[in-house]
C-alpha cells in the first residue's frame, strides 16, 4: 500500500488549493478526483471568466446554521490574500459589479495557477479515480481506489455539494461524514432559478429574455437589489438566484419592479402634464414595453388614460408593480443550481482547522459543509479560506 501524509478527495477549488498549501509546507499529498480534469466548476464559473472572489467579503454574506463558523477562516485567509496570489501569477482581473472580481481573459488561468501551485508542492494528482471505500488503520486511514490501495495519516474531504451532477457532483462527502458518525444537515439547491405555477408561467413565458432591475424580498425580510430575468421556465437573474437561497417551498417573495422610482409621484406628475396619455405608454417610460403590454393583457394594468385612472386603481397599480407577490412553484434544482445549501454540520468541525472534532485526522473543506455564500465570488472565497485554514493543520 502506498502511503501519504495527506489524501485529499476532490480536485475542485478547495481541494486543489489545500493540496498546494500542504504540499508546499512539506507534506506528501495525494489529490484524487473522479473527473478527467481538475477544477471543472472553476472552468464553468463566471461565464468562463471565474468570479474568483469579492472585494467585500463579509461573514454576513454566508448562510449556515452557525453564522459565526466562517469568521475565523475568512479573517485568516481573506480576499486580499487570494488576490495577491492571482497577482503573483500575472493574471489580469477586473471588478464587474458589487465587488465581484473576474479574470480579464479566462477561468483556465485560475485552474492553471492552482495546478502550478500543486506542482510546486510536489502533489500527486490522480484523476478518473473512484474511492471505493474508506476505513481506519493504525496509521490513520486506508482507502480502496479503483486499481489501488492507499494509506494516509490525514484525510481531507473536498468533494463539494450536489449541484451540477454533470460536473462530477456527488453525495460522497455526506456519506463519509455519516460513516464516521458526523451529522449532515438536510441539503437543498441554492443560487438557483425559480419555476412558476402553470397559469403564471404561461402568462409570463412571452417575456423570456426581458431583464429589469428589481428588489426582491424573501419571507424572512432578506432582500436583494439586482436584475431579474424572465425565462421560459420562470424567473432568474442575479436577484432571483440570491433570494432563492433564503426561500423555502410554499413561501411568497415580494418583487419591486420599480426600485428607483416613486411611481405614485411619477403618475401624478405625468397626469398633470399629459392627462390624455395612456397609462400603458406612461408606464413604458419606466419599464420594458413588452412587460407593460403583458401585464395589461393579464389585467394587472387597466387600459385607461391617466385622467381616467381613479385613486383606488392607482393605489392597486402601485402595489402590483412595487410589491408583486409571487409564489414560486419550486426551483430548477441541482441541475442548474450554483451551490448546495446544508451539508456537514459545522458543529462537528473546528472553525480553526476544519477537522472533525470527534474524528482526529478527518477534515471537511469547501462546499461539502454547511457554509454557503451569496452569488458574486463568495463561494470560491470560502473554498480558498477553508482550504487554507485546513492546510495549516496538516
Ligand atoms: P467543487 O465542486 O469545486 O469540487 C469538488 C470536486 O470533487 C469535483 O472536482 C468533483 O469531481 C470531485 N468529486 C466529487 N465526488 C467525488 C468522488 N466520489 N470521488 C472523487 N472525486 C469526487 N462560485 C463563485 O464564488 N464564483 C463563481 O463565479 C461561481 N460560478 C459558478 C458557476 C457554476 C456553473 C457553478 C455550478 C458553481 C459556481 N460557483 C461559483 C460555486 C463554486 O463553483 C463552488 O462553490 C466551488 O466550486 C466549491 O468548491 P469545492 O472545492 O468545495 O467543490
Amino acid at each position: 500500500m502506498e502511503r501519504f501524509d495527506v489524501v485529499i478527495i476532490g480536485a475542485g477549488a478547495a481541494g486543489m488549493f489545500c493540496a498546494a498549501q500542504a504540499g508546499q509546507a512539506g507534506c506528501r499529498v495525494l489529490l484524487i478526483d473522479n473527473g478527467k480534469k481538475p477544477g471543472r466548476k472553476i472552468l464553468m464559473s463566471g461565464g468562463g471568466r471565474c468570479n474568483f472572489t469579492n472585494l467585500y467579503i463579509d461573514p454576513a454574506a454566508y448562510l449556515s446554521r452557525n453564522p459565526h463558523f466562517c469568521k475565523s477562516a475568512l479573517a485568516r485567509y481573506g480576499q486580499w490574500d487570494f488576490i495577491g496570489l492571482v497577482d503573483r501569477y500575472g493574471i489580469a482581473w477586473h471588478e464587474k459589479t458589487l465587488g465581484q472580481l473576474f479574470c480579464d481573459d479566462s477561468a483556465q488561468q485560475i485552474v492553471d495557477m492552482l495546478v502550478a501551485e500543486c506542482e510546486k508542492g510536489g502533489v500527486t494528482m490522480r484523476l478518473r479515480s473512484e474511492v471505493l471505500s474508506v476505513g481506519r488503520d493504525d496509521d490513520g486511514f486506508a482507502l480502496a481506489l479503483n486499481g489501488a490501495s492507499v494509506g494516509a495519516k490525514k484525510l481531507v474531504i473536498a468533494s463539494g455539494g450536489l449541484s451540477m451532477p454533470g460536473l462530477g457532483a456527488s453525495p460522497f462527502g455526506y456519506k463519509i461524514a455519516e460513516q464516521f458518525g458526523l451529522k449532515v444537515l438536510p441539503t437543498r439547491a441554492g443560487l438557483v432559478p425559480f419555476t412558476l405555477h402553470k397559469p403564471l408561467l404561461e402568462a409570463l413565458q412571452a417575456l423570456a429574455g426581458v431583464s429589469v432591475p428589481a428588489v426582491i424580498t424573501a419571507a424572512d425580510g432578506t432582500r436583494f437589489r439586482e436584475n431579474l430575468l424572465f425565462t421560459h421556465r420562470g424567473l432568474s437573474g442575479p436577484a432571483v438566484l440570491q433570494i432563492s437561497s433564503y426561500w423555502q417551498p410554499g413561501e411568497f417573495v415580494s418583487i419591486n419592479l420599480l426600485p428607483d422610482s416613486d411611481l405614485a409621484a411619477f403618475l401624478n406628475e405625468q397626469r398633470g402634464a399629459h392627462p390624455n396619455q395612456s397609462l400603458k405608454n406612461t408606464l413604458a417610460m419606466q419599464l420594458p414595453k413588452r412587460l407593460v403590454e403583458r401585464l395589461q393583457q393579464l389585467g394587472q394594468i387597466p387600459d385607461v388614460s391617466l385622467k381616467q385612472l381613479n385613486p383606488r386603481e392607482q393605489q392597486a397599480l402601485v402595489a402590483t408593480l412595487t410589491e408583486w407577490r409571487v409564489q414560486p412553484n419550486g426551483t430548477e434544482g441541482y441541475r442548474t443550481a450554483e451551490v448546495t445549501l446544508g451539508g456537514v454540520d459545522t458543529d462537528e468541525l473546528s472553525s480553526r482547522t476544519m477537522e472533525a472534532r470527534r474524528v482526529p485526522g478527518l477534515y471537511f473543506i469547501g462546499e461539502v459543509m454547511d457554509v454557503t455564500g451569496w452569488l458574486g465570488g463568495y463561494n470560491f472565497q470560502w473554498a480558498w479560506s477553508s482550504a487554507w485554514a485546513c492546510a495549516q493543520d496538516l
